[in-house]
């Protein structure tokens, strides 16, 4: 069975947990898009989007199309990636799971959280970006599964997955 998979999601939906909870049980790699993103620029992904976001998005595009070629990791990708129109095409194409949390969660997590992303500070904006992009996340992704059903959906997922390569 081949072990690829790519997570995308909303901030704050739990991306980066889940990846590293399935690449412990699966025994394979683990990489997250913005801490690849900040090994290679310097600065935190936040700051990048904050300065130039069409940057970062074709920066978050370039890292994909290379993230793209590997066989064997989970890949936790940044939460605005559905934003550009390529990285979309690129993602229909790839064994991608949207990790579908409910938006008060998302917003409890980043507002408990240290890190300031640029885009999550005022709840009402936060909720509409999160409504437009979920239509997005479930156009490029070959599974779903509802943070709160995560442990028991994941076997069914992952035998889908197997039947899916
Ligand atoms: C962003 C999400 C962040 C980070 C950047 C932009 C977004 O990653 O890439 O602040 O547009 O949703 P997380 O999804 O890990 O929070």
């Amino acid at each position: 069975m081949d072990k690829q998979l790519f997570i995308v999601g909303y901030m704050g939906a739990g991306k980066t947990s889940l990846a590293q909870d399935l690449s412990q049980k699966w025994n394979v790699p683990c990489w997250d898009s913005d801490a690849l993103l900040e090994q290679r620029i310097g600065t935190s992904a936040d700051e990048q989007l904050a300065l130039d976001e069409k940057l970062f998005r074709a920066r978050e595009r370039y890292l994909l199309e290379q993230l793209a070629v590997i066989e064997w990791g989970i890949v936790s990708l940044g939460g605005g990636i559905v934003e550009d129109r390529e990285s979309r095409e690129m993602l229909k194409e790839l064994p991608v799971l949207f990790l579908d949390t409910d938006v008060d969660t998302c917003w409890k997590r980043v507002s408990e959280e240290e890190r300031q992303r640029p885009l999550a500070t005022d709840y009402d904006s936060f909720c509409l970006t999160y409504q437009r992009r979920r239509n997005l996340y479930f156009a490029c992704s070959r599974w779903s599964v509802k943070e709160e059903n995560v442990d028991l959906d994941i076997p069914d997922f992952l035998d889908k997955q197997a039947r899916a390569l």
